[in-house]
């Protein structure tokens, strides 16, 4: 069996000998950014990509399947490369969704204590008690219930947050008022007190988050993105912030990573902004997840994770 892995240059080793641990007998190739391909090369069964690198899919002619080092999968069917014939296949949590939680339930404690307030007045040296509030007097809403979003609402739940979620289908979730489909997300936004998108970046959730549809929270509500960037209209947040409408965000995902010196979002102090760091690919898991999938499509079993083409996730 043969893999051909694309991960950045610094994390290279790693990778590389993860993979021959995890799959004795296999021969992992190493595909460099740049790097020339021999067309007489032998083609490989399984690709197993990070970032993108425009040589991996060259010359291959017998692939199985491609797999995602990660959980998001934009800018790998963004490569013209990327061949629609054989499953690409992402990454399901692997450790992911414990950080992702973390992150939000750090977000959505600030939001209950109001750090944001308190930083705000340490800034002019102004001491006021703030009412205080309790997360099951506060709505909290939870875009994309996928295998990592599913988890954060729960987590949300279990905070205290009367708790919605959004989804394109039905789906039960304990705790969790699920609303699905486009027709129900007026309804699930309105007066929500901390929204948080988990959502992908596809054409149907591009700019979903805008002033009409984020005018729907309540009044001083917190925003958290810890899925895609493409979601956000950044302008438009920034002006409901500007107009108290909004009272800031949480932000670890940007149209444009890393994000520009010159971004708005650097100069709100409402504003958290988050190198992408919610949910760190966790070598050791992915590759297990990786290695245990290989397995079963080798034995002719079906695998989870298969995204779905028409939709882009
Ligand atoms: C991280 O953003 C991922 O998609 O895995």
């Amino acid at each position: 069996m043969r893999l051909v892995l694309s991960v950045p240059p610094e994390v290279a080793a790693l990778w590389h000998g993860l993979f021959e641990a995890a799959l004795p007998g296999a021969h992992v190739e190493l595909r460099e950014p740049g790097q020339a391909v021999d067309p007489g090369a032998i083609p490989a069964d399984f690709v197993a990509i990070y970032g993108p690198c425009e040589t991996v899919f060259t010359g291959q002619r017998g692939l199985k399947a491609v797999f995602a080092l990660s959980a998001g999968i934009g800018h790998l069917l963004a490569l013209p490369g990327l061949p629609r014939s054989v499953p690409l296949i992402r990454l399901e949590d692997a450790g992911m969704a414990t950080e992702m939680i973390r992150y939000v339930q750090a977000a959505a404690l600030r939001f209950v204590l109001r750090l944001d307030t308190y930083a705000r007045q340490q800034r002019e040296a102004n001491w006021v008690q703030q009412a205080t509030r309790a997360p099951s007097s506060l709505k909290a809403g939870v875009m994309g219930l996928g295998v990592i979003g599913a988890q954060v609402a729960q987590a949300l739940v279990e905070q205290g947050f009367a708790v919605r979620g959004y989804a394109q289908s039905e789906k039960k979730l304990k705790g969790v008022q699920v609303f699905a489909g486009k027709s129900r997300l007026d309804a699930f936004l309105d007066g929500l007190n901390v929204l948080v998108s988990v959502l992908p970046a596809t054409p149907a959730t591009d700019g979903i988050l805008n002033r009409q549809s984020l005018s729907r929270l309540a009044d001083g509500a917190h925003v958290v993105n810890i899925g895609r960037g493409a979601a956000l209209v950044d302008d438009d947040l920034v002006a409901l912030v500007e107009r108290g409408k909004l009272s800031g965000a949480t932000l670890d995902v940007f149209r444009e990573e890393p994000l520009p010196s010159d971004h708005l979002f650097w100069r709100y102090p409402e504003i958290v902004v988050t190198p992408h760091i919610s949910g760190i690919t966790g070598p050791a898991a992915a590759v297990a997840q990786v290695a245990g999938k290989i397995a079963q499509l080798e034995r002719g079993e079906p695998v989870s994770g298969i995204v779905a083409f028409e939709k882009g996730y």
